[in-house]
């Protein structure tokens, strides 16, 4: 239940979970670790296109940009890039300071590492850096970025933010959908509970139970029962497949005058998705066009998709294609980076047995021995909370995060 929350939380969280670490909680081992390694999660690039520069005599601009480690012709630092690119991201920082620069194929990248440029970056400098860099999978899968992710800084992304922020995340709607959760949460206990005594494949189960809810979420108060499962089964599939091909290094991406040729296959693969997935928001979408025009009950399930058409309904700038392109957004950024969160916590809680002691002694402090998990145990959690933030810190879902793009030079 805790992760649920987790998820749900205000976006600024996710940002501050990257900027600072519980030091209350945490063992003075580990504020040593996290003193010397110091922001080694806390990467954020701005990546900046630079067609050009690479092949050319340095100029007066590349004279300007900070050090950082040579390359290979063309390919640029790709080849040297490593599994845990985390690790050698801070590694790079030891050597070349809080702000290095390495090209990745084409890309000019700069890397920073340090809280105060981080600080710069987000807060500062944010009117210039709060674009993202979208990749050519990305973008197809959200209507040509009409999302909130991938669409530029401006009064479009600042409409959808808010409606995203204060609509769709305020405190009433959450509690309006907690039912939603709490049945799927619920539903994978049982779940669990059956299989007492076998292994269990956690990244799998933390995966689906994550969809269902978000599916939940999304238009649980909308179609049920078979009808739900039935959905739900044919869009994890599709979902699935894009959440994939977003996560997959493209060349097109690193080289993007190769993109019309797509050599990987990536755009045509994603182009083969859309349709499908399209096909299946329409469906949902009518469903509950219908039910509202029904005119029966008001019906206290008030899903994200019913909460969207009501704005459409007030506010005619937002259309069909804006919504599906949200829906898009709260599945392809909610899904998988949580269950890998999940599936790291555990890991961890798992290799470390006197953490697991202490994490089931708060678990019988704050919840009791036979209750179940409520989201308003979370706050009182707070040595799981201290975990699930050095989670993010040691195994981060994004070790690039979403990556910022400069509007400016
Ligand atoms: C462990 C879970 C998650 C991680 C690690 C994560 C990571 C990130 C990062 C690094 C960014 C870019 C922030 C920035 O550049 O300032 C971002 C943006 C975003 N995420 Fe997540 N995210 C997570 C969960 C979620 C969930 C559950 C949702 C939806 C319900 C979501 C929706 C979004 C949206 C809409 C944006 C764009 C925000 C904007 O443009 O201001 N994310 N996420």
């Amino acid at each position: 239940m805790a992760v649920v929350c987790i998820e749900f939380m205000n976006l600024c969280y996710i940002k501050q979970c990257y900027l600072s670490i519980s030091s209350s909680i945490l063992s003075s081992k580990m504020m040593e670790e996290l003193v010397s390694s110091a922001f080694g999660f806390l990467i954020v690039i701005a990546s900046i296109f630079c067609y050009s520069l690479i092949f050319k005599k340095p100029s007066k601009e590349t004279a300007l940009l900070p050090p950082g480690p040579r390359g290979l012709p063309i390919l640029g630092y790709l080849p040297f890039l490593s599994t845990n690119l985390h690790h050698q991201f801070t590694e790079l920082a030891h050597r070349y300071g809080p702000i290095y620069r390495i090209w990745l194929g084409k890309k000019l990248c700069l890397v920073i590492n340090s809280p105060s440029l981080i600080k710069e970056v987000v807060r500062d400098q944010d009117m210039i850096l709060a674009n993202h860099d979208a990749p050519v999978a990305g973008l197809i899968a959200t209507y040509g970025g009409l999302d909130i992710v991938w669409s530029p800084n401006g009064p479009y992304w600042r409409d959808m933010r808010k409606l995203f922020v204060r609509e769709l995340l305020s405190n009433n709607n959450l509690e309006a959908s907690y039912k939603l959760r709490k049945d799927e949460v619920r539903k994978a206990i049982r779940n669990v509970y059956t299989k007492i005594g076998t292994s269990i494949e956690i990244g799998e189960l933390a995966f689906v139970t994550e969809f269902n809810v978000v599916l939940n979420l999304l238009w649980g108060g909308t179609i049920d029962g078979d009808k739900r499962d039935k959905v739900g089964a044919e869009f994890h599939k599709v979902a699935t497949k894009v959440v994939d091909l977003i996560g997959k290094p493209n060349i097109s991406d690193f080289f993007p005058v190769l993109a019309r040729f797509d050599i990987q296959g990536i755009a045509k693969e994603m182009k083969n998705c859309l349709p499908h997935i399209d096909g299946i928001l329409d469906n949902v979408i009518n469903e509950r066009m219908k039910m509202d025009s029904g005119g029966g009950e008001e019906d206290n399930r008030k899903d994200f998709l019913k909460i969207l058409l009501e704005l459409k309904e007030k506010n005619t700038s937002i259309n069909l294609i804006q919504i599906k392109a949200i829906l898009m957004d709260i599945v392809v950024g909610g899904t998988d980076t949580t269950a890998t969160t999940v599936e790291w916590v555990m890991t961890e809680i798992l290799r470390n047995p006197d953490v697991m002691k202490r994490v089931q002694q708060e678990i019988t402090n704050v919840v009791g021995i036979n209750n179940s998990v409520e989201e308003f145990h979370v706050a009182k959690r707070k040595y799981l909370y201290a975990i699930v933030k050095e989670t993010f810190r040691l195994h981060p879902p994004l070790p690039l995060l979403v990556p910022r793009i400069s509007s400016e030079s």
